[in-house]
């Protein structure tokens, strides 16, 4: 059981205007990679079913809600394709095959809290990937305008109603659906992305500040890492 079940009915409406970004961004690095593709979180298979559809890579996705994860195999079956589900944590990644890409789209970085658990996934992707490899993910970054405008307020996005509410001592939102799960994001700032990479034997290969690949910057509300297992 994990708290994304209750989620997995509504979370195609409530992703919104992100979905349609990151998609394409994610898909291309798929394309210029060998291999077997892994996502951690793979949730319903929203990003992975394009990249078996567009590319025809085998994609093993890793996610610890059963419901997402059935989500998944649905999606996959009207798409026509097969993904390699597996229920697992990415905190404990250990898979037997060796890839060139690990993906991890949507925030999902966000659900492990603190660093050492974080450093763990890093080590595991260190693990899993062959020489030269390479990590993607993103993650929102902290605006405390943003914060001040949501905190608390119940809003709708794609029909569905949510609320976020801020505990900035924890670095922590809790997003929450109406009569729903309450899920928690602990937010990390670059410098925190940057220290994960290194402690754990990668090395940054861009950052950039939205899917299109514009430069990070101070502006920047989104962060999109790759990062690459040295050769
Ligand atoms: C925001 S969704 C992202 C799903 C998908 N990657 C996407 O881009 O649409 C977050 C997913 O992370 C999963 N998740 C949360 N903590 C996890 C963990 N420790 N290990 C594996 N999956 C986890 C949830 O079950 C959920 O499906």
């Amino acid at each position: 059981m994990s708290e994304y079940d209750a989620f997995a009915a509504v979370y195609d409406e409530w992703t919104g205007p992100i979905g349609e970004d990151d998609v394409d961004f994610y898909v291309s690095l798929a394309a210029e990679a060998e291999g077997p593709v892994v996502e951690l979180a793979v949730g319903n298979g929203r990003v992975a079913v394009p990249i078996a559809v567009r590319t025809g890579r085998r994609v093993i996705g890793i996610d610890v809600s059963p419901a997402m994860l059935a989500g998944a195999s649905e999606r996959a079956r009207a798409a026509g394709v097969e993904l390699d589900l597996r229920l697992g944590d990415m905190r404990e990644l250990a898979l037997e095959e060796r890839t060139d890409l690990v993906i991890c789209p949507f925030r999902s970085l966000l659900h492990v809290h603190g660093h050492d658990e974080r450093l763990r996934v890093f080590r595991g992707v260190f693990d899993t990937l062959s020489p030269g490899g390479r990590f993607a993910w993103n993650a929102f970054v902290f605006d405390p305008e943003i914060a001040a405008e949501l905190d608390g307020q119940w809003r709708e996005q794609g029909g569905v109603r949510h609320r976020v509410d801020y505990d900035h001592d924890e670095r922590r939102i809790d997003l929450s659906l109406e009569g729903g799960p309450t899920i928690p994001l602990w937010w990390a700032d670059p410098a925190e992305w940057d220290r994960l990479v290194e402690e754990s034997g990668l090395e940054v290969e861009a950052r950039y500040g939205w899917f299109d690949r514009s430069p990070f910057d101070e502006s920047s509300r989104e962060a999109v890492y790759m990062a690459r297992k040295p050769a």
